[in-house]
């Protein structure tokens, strides 16, 4: 079906069917998900690009608790390669699932392709050992969690590329999508973190000093080792292959209550963390 997040004009073996409401749910979260990842995108080129490429490292610091150590070249290049790349991820991401830009521009695809699945394997491994030598915010839970993440984001990715190299399109089309959403968990922890700061206007169920506390490791958990995003993405598969019209409106409306969720926490997160930071 063409308008579904998974179509392609030449795609086949497609299903023929899908309530309208599934493709509108859909797609209403993906452009929300595109506005605020290219957000997210924004401040990482104003406030780390412009600092690392005119050489004011120590600005990392007024985010990054170890962004810039004086005397630590690796660590420094570390964090350098990790939030500079970054943008990739977050920019490329969604231009990469868009059918439009994907049937219209397929060398484009090809090549933006490559770079967003080298890219989110190399800033995921350096993620990890940034966590596990440098040490970072946050407890032992989220530590665990954001690196099994990492590990879901590799072997995502390889897959992604391996079945786009077998010219096998819907297995390569699911597993881009399963990539992009565990590429994606830091930017549903901030987007979660802020949704939930909104609506309490207090930090309720972590502590702000330490960074960690119940929320945190439940969220951890929900957006890095067990992630909701993707659940809800296989449902849309489910909902997709089984075509069973009430299990269509029941993924409709769990993914539209994320969507609505989601939608306070970028508001908070571009309000209260990204613009204040540029
Ligand atoms: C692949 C998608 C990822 C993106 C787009 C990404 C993006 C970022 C960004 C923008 C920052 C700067 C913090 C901020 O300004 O909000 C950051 C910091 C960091 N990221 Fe990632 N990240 C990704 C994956 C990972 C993974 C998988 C890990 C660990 C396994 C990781 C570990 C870290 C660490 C340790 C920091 C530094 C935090 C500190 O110094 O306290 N990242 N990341």
């Amino acid at each position: 079906m063409e308008t579904n997040l998974l179509s392609s004009e030449k795609a086949v073996n497609q299903p023929s069917y899908s309530p309208k409401i599934l493709d509108l749910t859909a797609k209403l979260w993906f452009t929300l998900a595109t506005v605020g990842q290219w957000i997210f995108g924004y401040y990482i080129v104003a406030f780390y690009h412009i600092s690392t490429f005119s050489g004011d490292f120590e600005k990392w610091n007024k985010v990054l608790p170890k962004g810039y150590v004086a005397g630590d070249w690796q660590g420094n290049l570390m964090t350098g390669i990790h939030v500079v790349l970054a943008a990739v991820v977050v920019i490329g991401g969604p231009l990469q699932i868009m059918p439009f830009v994907r049937n219209r521009f397929p060398m484009f695809h090809r090549i933006l392709g490559r770079v967003y699945v080298f890219t989110a394997m190399l800033i995921s491994i350096v993620g990890l050992a940034m966590v596990w030598t440098r040490g970072t915010v946050g407890d032992m839970t989220q530590h665990v969690n954001i690196s099994i993440q990492s590990i879901y984001i590799v072997a995502f990715a390889v897959l992604t590329i391996k079945f786009a190299r077998e010219k096998q399109f819907i297995k390569h089309r699911m597993w881009a999508l399963r990539l992009f959403m565990v590429a994606n968990g830091v930017w549903f922890f901030r987007v979660g973190l802020m949704a939930w700061l909104v609506i309490h206007q207090a930090p309720v169920g972590f502590n702000p000093e330490t960074f960690s506390g119940p929320f945190l490791s439940v969220l951890s958990t929900v957006v890095y080792s067990v992630p909701i995003s993707l659940i809800l993405l296989e449902m849309y598969f489910y909902a997709q292959k089984k075509q069973n019209q009430t299990f269509s409106y029941a993924t409709s409306a769990v993914i539209f209550v994320f969507t609505l969720v989601m939608a306070l926490g970028i508001f908070g997160a571009t309000m209260g963390m990204w613009l204040p930071r540029i």
